[in-house]
């Protein structure tokens, strides 16, 4: 099974509509389609419509940042999945800032989740501990229950065509953080997939992506890419300047080609 490695950009609440325009058409002419590389980008719902107008959709697919649960109704200042389906493929949920600056708790993120499926959009569900939980050792206990939580109302099925993101606060930009260490997103990455095979089923486990995402930047994307089942990265502060962007998107494609290299050799 060929996964291709997923590169989402999050420009969280940033970029005008022009400015979001000129990153488009600079990153289009820096980065060449690479069949074996999935590059996302995730303006505010302001830009989405304008974006998914001047995107090549062979180089470039889109992601909400959020959306609500309901499908549609009275529910002032809400946009929900279903207005979003025919403009993205996929929505980030469970981001620390949604849990942390609006509240969202484990039941909200279960929802939404359900209904980004429901809608045929893909989730990118980001789970992650506090800097707290993480120095008192609960990071896998963190995690179990925010995955059990999430997951709860999907098939197997449904959960091996998702992405998930280990995201922890301790690492993000907004949070001060510090970028993870490689082994301890291997060790991570190793817990989700165990946790998604315990609940659902191996299959599942082994189709799903998984992601690391916290002060990824240029520089040290390429030892993300390199840890064995980190499928990819979420990029939120590099992702704004397409110099730094595509640079990342380059080492994907630059890691692709040394693990296709030696796979040759082994074969010979
Ligand atoms: P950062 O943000 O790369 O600026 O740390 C990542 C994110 O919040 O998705």
């Amino acid at each position: 099974m060929i996964k291709r490695t997923l590169i989402v950009g999050n420009w969280k609440m940033n970029l005008s509509i022009a400015q979001a325009s000129f990153l488009v058409s600079k990153l289009h002419k820096k980065i060449a389609g690479h069949r074996d590389i999935e590059v996302v980008l995730a303006p505010h719902t302001l830009a989405l419509q304008p974006v998914s107008l001047q995107i090549d959709r062979r180089r470039f697919r889109l992601a909400a940042q959020n959306a609500y649960y309901k499908d549609e109704g009275a529910y002032t200042g809400e946009v929900s999945f279903t207005l979003l389906n025919d403009i993205v493929h996929y929505a980030i949920i469970g981001h620390s800032e949604r849990r942390v600056y609006f509240n969202e708790d484990l039941d909200m993120i279960r929802d939404k989740v359900s209904a980004c499926v429901r809608n045929q959009i893909t989730p990118i569900l980001c789970v992650g501990e506090t800097s707290q939980e993480w120095s008192n050792g609960e990071s896998k206990q963190v995690l179990h229950d925010q995955i059990v939580s999430a997951l709860s109302d999907l098939t197997a099925n449904e959960v091996a065509g998702m992405v998930i993101v280990y995201e922890p606060q301790w690492t993000i930009t907004t949070f001060h953080g510090r970028p993870a260490k490689p082994d301890e997103v291997k060790s991570a990455v190793d817990f989700i997939r165990k946790q998604v095979s315990e609940l659902y089923d191996d299959t599942a486990a082994k189709h799903l992506r998984v992601l690391y995402g916290g002060s990824v930047d240029e520089h040290s994307a390429g030892s993300y890419l390199r840890v064995e089942g980190c499928e990819g990265v979420l990029v939120g502060s590099a992702s704004l300047n397409y110099q730094r962007f595509a640079a990342i998107v380059d080492s994907a494609y630059r890691k692709n080609r040394e693990r296709a290299d030696s796979d040759a050799k082994r074969q010979d």
